[in-house]
């Protein structure tokens, strides 16, 4: 990589996944992605996170065919995807087999960029991935997920580097989901880090708490290589900085991105058009500066969703209060980074201290699991309360939690069986079984439905 500074395009995933709850069809990508692919971007995120669980629970559309689609589409750009280690795309460990076989369609299918993350920064839980993504031949990122505690400091994300790196990934990932990276911070890590590690180096924030320009400039100044930015109609608040504000920041500069900007403005003018369309999706702390979150550190991605899911309980007064419990339960449960899955056990935990209104009457079953060990490694020790009110007499695992599971994918394809057309859906199900069914379902009943259609419509012709 040259001196120039590279750019990651947000707005197919994290983007939306920040601001309009992940629920941005294919159809509204598929227009303007010939565009995009003109840019010269160094890569587009188009995949990955909460985008395969979102397509197939509330679109009603296969993950894998808006892959193929926005693939062909543009076959010139390199293709990005997030991975959650062994979590692939959900929210729980998966059997080796199945993250294997998931990694390879996957880059079958066209993705050339795994950033593979794992929410406790547990090396254990993103090996497999690491090395199947490799054994694909494809790019892989591993990420290093930023957080603010006691027991975080620089020294120990630049050992977690080192530890990817050891993987043989080629590129390593500075990953603040939470946007709470502040400007010098991120100085001294991307300098670390640089001069530690031997690879490229990739930033990726959120503009939640207003930092993440700022940081981003420090990090450019310190020699990162690749930042993520979105299209300024779905960039700021809870998404990441404007991709013109970077490029124009850097224009004429040795450090230039060599993107144009009126192209961009050009694409930009058609998602201000995609934004207004999903605007029941918007929440109203979206847009603004909330630097609460260096307390709550909840993500850009989590935020939409927490208050979608407390609007649908009718509590979202309660969101304030939510937040504010979130850093206790965090501290009980020794300072884990906040990214999925572990900023829904914390949030689902710090909804049921709020709506419950005493501390773990309720404890949720992925709070159980947390506690067992069955995410990993926390960063910190659990509290004592929690762990004696959980375990009992029992003992945490102190292995990789995955090896505790069993091969998946025989399985699934029986339980499945004729309901799942492709190899794809063996995996769609293999993951997600309960709303992959309902996808296959509703989407046999279309066929069906649109049968029906063309038969009555024939039959009107002919009289
Ligand atoms: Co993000």
């Amino acid at each position: 990589m040259g001196n120039k500074l590279e750019i990651t395009e947000t707005i197919l995933r994290d983007a939306h996944q920040s601001l309009l709850a992940t629920r941005m069809r294919t159809e509204d990508m598929l227009p303007i992605a010939g565009k995009l692919d003109q840019i010269g971007y160094w890569s587009v995120e188009t995949w990955g996170g909460a985008t395969f669980d979102a397509c197939l629970r509330y679109l009603k559309e296969c993950p894998w065919e808006r892959l193929r689609k926005l693939r062909a589409a543009m076959p010139k750009t390199r293709f990005q995807m997030l991975l959650r280690g062994q979590n692939v795309v959900g929210y729980r460990n998966y059997p080796d087999d199945i993250v294997q076989a998931f990694i390879q369609r996957a880059a079958g299918g066209g993705i050339d960029v795994f950033r593979i993350f794992d929410a406790m920064n547990d090396i254990r839980n993103m090996k497999t991935g690491i090395e199947a993504a490799l054994k694909a031949g494809k790019i892989v990122e591993g990420a290093v997920c930023y957080t603010i505690s006691p027991v975080h400091s620089v020294d120990y994300f630049l050992r977690i580097g080192e530890k990817l790196a050891e993987l043989g990934v080629q590129i390593i990932c500075l990953k603040d989901m939470g946007g709470l990276l502040s400007p010098y911070v991120t100085y001294d890590l991307v300098k670390g880090l640089k001069s530690r590690i031997p690879l490229p180096l990739h930033l990726h924030s959120h503009c939640t708490a207003g930092l993440a320009p700022m940081s981003y400039m420090m990090a450019i100044d310190a020699g990162v290589d690749i930042v993520d930015t979105a299209l300024a109609p779905l960039s700021q608040g809870t998404s990441q900085p404007a991709t013109e504000q970077i490029v124009a920041a850097l224009k004429g500069t040795p450090r230039d991105t060599g993107l144009d900007l009126n192209s961009l403005n050009d694409i930009a003018d058609y998602f201000y058009g995609v934004r207004r369309k999903y605007a029941e999706f918007e929440s109203p702390v979206n847009n603004q500066i909330k630097t609460d979150v260096l307390v709550s550190q909840i993500p850009g991605g989590m935020l939409s969703n927490l208050v979608a899911q407390l609007r649908q309980q009718k509590a979202e007064d309660r969101l304030d209060a939510v937040l504010a419990e979130m850093p206790h339960v965090r501290k009980d449960l020794g300072y884990p980074p906040l990214v999925t899955p572990t900023s829904q056990i914390i949030g689902s935990q710090a909804a049921l201290n709020v709506m419950t209104g005493k501390r773990y009457s309720v404890v949720a079953m992925e709070t159980r699991n947390y506690v067992m060990g069955l995410y990993g490694e926390p960063p910190g020790p659990i509290s004592e309360e929690i762990k004696k009110k959980v375990l009992g007499k029992k003992e945490a695992i102190s292995c990789r939690p995955a090896d505790l599971l069993t091969p998946g994918l025989e399985a699934a394809r029986k339980e499945i069986g004729s309901l799942a057309d492709s190899e794809e859906d063996v995996l769609s199900y293999a993951l997600f079984p309960e709303i992959a069914r309902e996808y296959f379902q509703w989407r046999d009943g279309r066929a069906e439905r649109e049968q029906q259609q063309a038969e009555d419509a024939s039959l009107e012709q002919r009289r």
